[in-house]
């Protein structure tokens, strides 16, 4: 469990990483009106990838924490720091995988270059803005 939990912790400054480069990256080229080329798809593409090894990895810790082994569901709940790792955590992030997972299959679909901006620019944003929000930075840096 202590792996797990180390892995999870490791894994998230690949995701952060990759994820900020890759909702920058379709940002400054949409504003900038830059024609879509292999890098673009690369960067969505790793985004989509590491945020979905993160989500696995994340799913095996919340079962080896066993949060509603030892609680109940009315006490996990009471509890803000337990409902926040045990309930809001998972639940934000799986928001924020799908996000960029529409995103990403949102804007494979289209040909021109300016729609497939505009579109990874919108889900990865918000994808980022809820993983920033829902970081457990207390607990990652301590
Ligand atoms: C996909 C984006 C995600 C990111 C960037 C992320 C990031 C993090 C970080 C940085 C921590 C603090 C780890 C520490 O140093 O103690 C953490 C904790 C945790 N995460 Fe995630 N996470 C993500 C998704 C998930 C998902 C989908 C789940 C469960 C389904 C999950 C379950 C947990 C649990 C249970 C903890 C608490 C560990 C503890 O007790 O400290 N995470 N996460």
């Amino acid at each position: 469990m202590e792996t797990i939990q180390f892995i999870h912790s490791g894994w998230a400054y690949i995701v952060l990483l990759v994820l900020v480069i890759a909702t920058f990256n379709a940002l400054i080229k949409f504003f900038g009106n830059k024609e879509y080329g292999a890098i673009d798809f690369r960067f969505s593409l790793f985004a989509l990838i590491t945020m979905h090894i993160q989500l696995l990895i994340g799913i095996i810790l919340w079962f080896t924490k066993g949060y509603f082994d030892e609680m109940s569901v009315g006490e996990v709940m009471k509890s803000d720091a337990v409902r926040k790792l045990a309930v809001e955590h998972p639940t934000l992030m799986i928001v924020a995988v799908a996000l960029v997972t529409i995103g990403y299959s949102k804007h494979k679909k289209k040909l021109v270059s300016k729609p497939k901006f505009k579109l990874l620019a919108i889900f990865y944003s918000i994808a980022l803005a809820a993983v920033l929000y829902m970081i457990p930075w207390n607990l990652w840096f301590s």
